[in-house]
Parts: C-alpha cells; structure tokens; sequence
C-alpha cells in the first residue's frame, strides 16, 4: 500500500528567543513499505516536550539537533496499519521515537509493543510513559523521598510535576506546589491533593512566601524550572535537604545566560545535594515504576489530566502553548 505521510520541519535553528508557528514547516511524501521486517505505523498520539526546544537549537546536548527540513523526532504511539515483520501484526499499538509525523515506515526493531492495562492507550504518554518515569526516578533514585518529608514541587500542574505531586501524597508527604495559574492552582488543591498550592505569577518575593507558607522549610525541592526560583528553594531548605535537577524551563528561551546561582554559602551551610538527572540514562531502571505505577493508576491513586490538540498540523501550536504554560496536565497531539 502506498499512503502520504505528513510531517513537521523545523524550517531554521532557533539560537534563542521565543519559536514562533514560522520556523516550521508542514510537508509531505508517499511512502510504502519495501523491505522485510519493515512496518507501516499511523501515529495516533504524539508527545509535545519542553527538551524539544534544546534540539531547534545548534548547541551540543545530549540529543542531537533536529535536522533542518527533516521529520521532527518525538516519543508517539501509533497503530500498525501494514506488517513485513513477524513481530508486528495489523492493529498491535507500538510506542516510538517517531513523532512530528502521522504516517510512517520503520524497522521492528525501533519500536516498542505496548500490552496496555484498562486504560487510554495515550496514558502511555503520561503517567505511564515517559513523564510518569521521570516523576519516579526523581523522586526515589534522585530525592531518595521518605515517608512524612516536606516537599516544594515546580511547574506542579504539569505531567511530571503534578505525577510527582501524587506520588509524594502517597508517601505521606507534606506537598507544596508551584504553578502559573489560578485555574492550576484550584485544580492541584482538589483533583491533586496537595497541602498548598501557589500561582508563583502572583508572588512578589518568593523567599517571604515560601517562609510564610512553609516556615519548617524544605526536605526536597523537585525543580522542573530553573532560574530565580531555584535560587528562592535553596535560600528556604532545610540542613541536609536534596534539590532534584530535573528541568530549567524558565531559562529555555532566554536570550542570555543569565545571573547564576548567588547563594551557594546555603549549599554549603545546609550541606544540601543538588542533583541533576536524565530519564535516558535511567530505561534499565523501570521494573518497579511499572509495577508502582500501574496499580496506582488501576487504583485510582494517581489521577492525570491532558491538553489535547488535534492534528499534525497544529502540533508545533501545542508545542508553542506547552512552552506558554497552557497545558493543565500532559500537553499531547491527537492524529
Ligand atoms: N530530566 C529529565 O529526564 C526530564 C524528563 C521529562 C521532563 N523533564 C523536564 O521536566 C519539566 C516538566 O516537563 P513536562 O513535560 O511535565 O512539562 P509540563 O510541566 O507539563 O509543561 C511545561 C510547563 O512549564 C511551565 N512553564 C513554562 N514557562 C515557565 C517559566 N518561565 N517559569 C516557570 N514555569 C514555566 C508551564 O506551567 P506554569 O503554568 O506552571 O508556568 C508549562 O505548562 C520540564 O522542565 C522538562 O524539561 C525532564
């Protein structure tokens, strides 16, 4: 079977600054499959990721740049619609690097099966995905969390932040929870169930807030955005506390590198740990997430929450909006 595949170009690179809906492109070509063990995929989901933003850029990270004029790569969940493999059959659900794209060829050996449980397949998106990885990683491998702690969590409402909000619950945490809507707020207070929720837009002084709110101080600070807010956690943590590096997007389209950190003597004094971490580094380690992290979200212990977009050709809109904090939960494209 022949079938057009449409897929988003990044048009330039995008050194810094804002990315506007004119560095990308929407193109397409006719694509059939040729060889065995080759499968014809239609995405059917694709995840919008603020880490999406380092690679429109030339600098060295640990993913390459997009290739100018070239699909856009991106974690997505697709159906099989044609099979030359044996391990793939017409209807299977797989999960890919393959975003950016509806229609698609690749070899079997790219793509990951997925058995799902009584859920939405693009859970695994969420929750059960990706971003669900990162909130637990963060937290046991990362914070090394314990039971009853006190923990500030940033960009709350979104998929890893409001996974880890849920997660700390669980644990008997007390939660503090940053966002930057009073719309986020209500909903991280009575769907999440956090102790204080806060539109970090609102606060003049952060170090005064957090004292007011939280006077015991911090034992975690999970930190998804970087920046003066990260320099506010460190003033208020507490001796020996762990700050969980796991984000900095309040600094991703900064047009210049900024001040840096000016209370390291707080580092230093309260022996604190500052830790960054990348889920890549961390597939291995997924036994006990999936089985965590299942029965929570069979028993209703986790909740999750999407932004839906429709369309390939409004993804790089959805990827926009995700960066302008207009996401309530996981920001995703649906195909
Ligand atoms: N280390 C890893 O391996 C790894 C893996 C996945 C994700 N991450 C990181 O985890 C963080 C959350 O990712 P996610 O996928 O769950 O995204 P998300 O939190 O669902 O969405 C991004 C959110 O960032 C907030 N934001 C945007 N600009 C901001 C600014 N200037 N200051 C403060 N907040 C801002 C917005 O919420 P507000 O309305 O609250 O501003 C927006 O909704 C990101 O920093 C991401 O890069 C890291």
């Amino acid at each position: 079977m022949s079938i057009e595949s449409k897929y988003v170009a990044l048009k330039e690179y995008i050194p810094m600054g804002n990315p506007s809906l004119s560095h990308f492109d929407l193109k397409s070509e006719t694509i059939s499959l040729k060889n065995n063990d080759e499968v014809l995929v239609a995405n059917k989901w694709i995840s919008v990721d603020p880490y999406m933003r380092a690679r429109m850029t030339e600098r060295k990270n640990y993913k390459p740049p997009f290739e100018i004029g070239k699909p856009m790569e991106g974690t997505a969940i697709g159906e099989i619609i044609e099979s030359k493999s044996n391990n793939f059959k017409k209807g299977d659900f797989v999960l890919s690097e393959f975003g950016w794209r509806d229609n698609f060829i690749a070899n079997s050996d790219s793509l990951k099966k997925i058995n799902p449980i009584n859920v939405p397949i693009q859970t695994y998106l969420g929750p059960l995905g990706f971003t669900g990885h990162t909130a637990y990683i963060g937290l046991f491998r990362i914070a090394k969390i314990k039971q009853n702690q006190t923990i500030l969590v940033s960009s709350a409402a979104g998929s890893v932040g409001s996974t880890v909000c849920q997660i700390a619950k669980i644990l008997g945490c007390k939660v503090i929870a940053s966002t930057g809507s009073d719309e986020k707020v209500e909903w991280l207070k009575k769907e999440i169930g956090v102790d204080h929720a806060f539109n970090y837009k609102k606060i003049d002084n952060l170090v005064l807030h957090f004292k007011d709110i939280c006077p015991e101080g911090f034992d975690i600070y999970f930190d998804n955005v970087g920046g003066d807010f990260l320099e506010a956690a460190i003033f208020r943590m507490k001796n020996f506390g762990r700050i969980v590096i796991c984000g900095r997007i309040s600094q991703m389209n900064a047009t210049s590198p900024g001040e840096g950190l000016k209370n390291m003597a707080h580092v230093l004094v309260k022996r604190l740990t500052i830790k960054g971490f990348l889920i890549f580094d961390h597939y291995d380690d997924y036994k006990d997430f999936e089985n965590d992290m299942s029965n929570w979200v069979i028993n209703k212990k986790i909740k999750w929450r999407e932004t839906i977009v429709e369309g390939i050709e409004n993804s790089p809109q959805a990827f926009l909006d995700l960066l302008n904090g207009k996401n309530i939960g996981k920001m995703i494209v649906k195909i």
